[in-house]
């Protein structure tokens, strides 16, 4: 997509963080932006702040609440853009998330069905509604869509890495990664195009994800409290601007780019997917296997949480919870 102005584009978890840096990043670029999230204050906020950023009108802005968990509101969503807006989004981002860290071995299905239900389920409910529609509206031929269209997915530089205290979420965010590309394959065959996006730390508002947990799901593995909040605050602090990323996620789309990742050049990039797959091709023979058992963080399982300094009031996250039973003892609170 080259053209963005008079477009309308969609953003999930477009709220808080890395969505509402693309919000505002995406309306100052002149599209109508419409807004999805679960938490109806947050939306209230953001409509107002995108407002300011890109000196739009506030007709340009259409916040929606919704849980991207539940298909009928994700219909009723995209029925709500088409009629405010005249058609489904040439830009699609589908940015929400959450995240619960701790020992894989202790996760619960609480813990799977919450990070996976958003990280994983929500971009399958988003595309099963909105690809359709889109290719009806916008799809035409390779290189000559009737209207410019473009599909994204935020996913994580932990969906390129397995880690022993980040499971639901790394798997997750591996199967998005796959699924984009997929995306990636087949749509220039209707003119449009797909990018998977891969950011490392944000400076964003995941870190107290836990606070609004749905209580379905509150059955959790993992220590988890203001302490452990009030810890990712402060790592969450130091991760990358959320205006900077959304204008490297607007230069990507430009370039058509099918994974982008938050290195500034591209050696940069080759190198980090390269030490990822060298651990990888140690498995692959039982003597180098060996080797790579012995590089496993599980011989260092506080790796998680050993970079950040630890302020007065925070706990380390990513720890089963003091009443496991099973877990090795230095992986629970104790
Ligand atoms: P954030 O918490 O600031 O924003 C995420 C938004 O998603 C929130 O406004 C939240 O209300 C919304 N959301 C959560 N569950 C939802 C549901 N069921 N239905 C609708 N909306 C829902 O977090 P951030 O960091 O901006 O996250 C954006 C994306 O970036 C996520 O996919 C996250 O996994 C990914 N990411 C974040 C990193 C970080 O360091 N913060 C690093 C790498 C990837």
């Amino acid at each position: 997509m080259k053209n963005f102005a008079g477009k309308i584009c969609f953003i999930t978890g477009g709220a808080s963080g890395a969505g509402l840096g693309q919000a505002k990043v995406f309306a100052k670029a002149g599209m109508k932006v419409a807004i999805g999230d679960i938490r109806a204050d947050a939306l209230h906020n953001a409509v107002s702040e995108i407002v300011e950023y890109a000196g739009c009108p506030v007709a340009d802005v259409l916040p929606i609440r919704f849980d991207l968990t539940d298909r009928k509101q994700f219909e009723e969503a995209a029925d709500t853009i088409e009629k405010v807006f005249g058609g489904p989004p040439h830009l699609f981002i589908q940015t929400a998330g959450v995240n619960s860290f701790g020992p894989v071995e202790a996760s619960t299905f609480d813990d799977y069905d919450w990070v996976v239900g958003v990280c994983f389920d929500g971009v399958v409910n988003g595309l099963v509604t909105f690809v359709p529609r889109i290719l009806r509206a916008y799809g035409g031929t390779f290189g000559a869509p009737k209207e410019e269209f473009h599909l994204v997915a935020v996913s994580s530089l932990g969906g390129l890495e397995s880690g022993p205290g980040t499971g639901p979420y790394s798997a997750a965010k591996a199967a998005v990664i796959n699924l984009m590309e997929s995306f990636a394959d087949t749509m220039p065959a209707y003119g449009g195009h797909a990018t998977v996006l891969c950011p490392w730390n944000i400076n964003s508002n995941i870190g107290s994800c836990e606070l609004y947990r749905p209580e379905q799901y509150s059955n959790r593995g993992y220590n988890v409290n203001e302490k452990t909040i009030a810890m990712l605050k402060t790592v969450h602090a130091t991760g990358q601007d959320p205006i900077d990323l959304a204008e490297v996620l607007k230069q990507g789309i430009e370039q058509d780019r099918v994974l982008i990742l938050p290195f500034h050049t591209f050696q940069e990039e080759l190198d980090w997917i390269t030490s990822e797959y060298e651990k990888t091709k140690l498995y692959m023979l039982p003597e180098t296997e060996r080797l790579a058992k012995t590089k496993s963080v599980l011989s260092d399982p506080t790796h998680l949480y050993e970079y950040y300094e630890q302020k007065e009031g925070t706990e380390p996250f990513g720890l089963a919870r003091e009443d496991n039973d099973y877990v090795v003892a230095n992986r629970k609170k104790v």
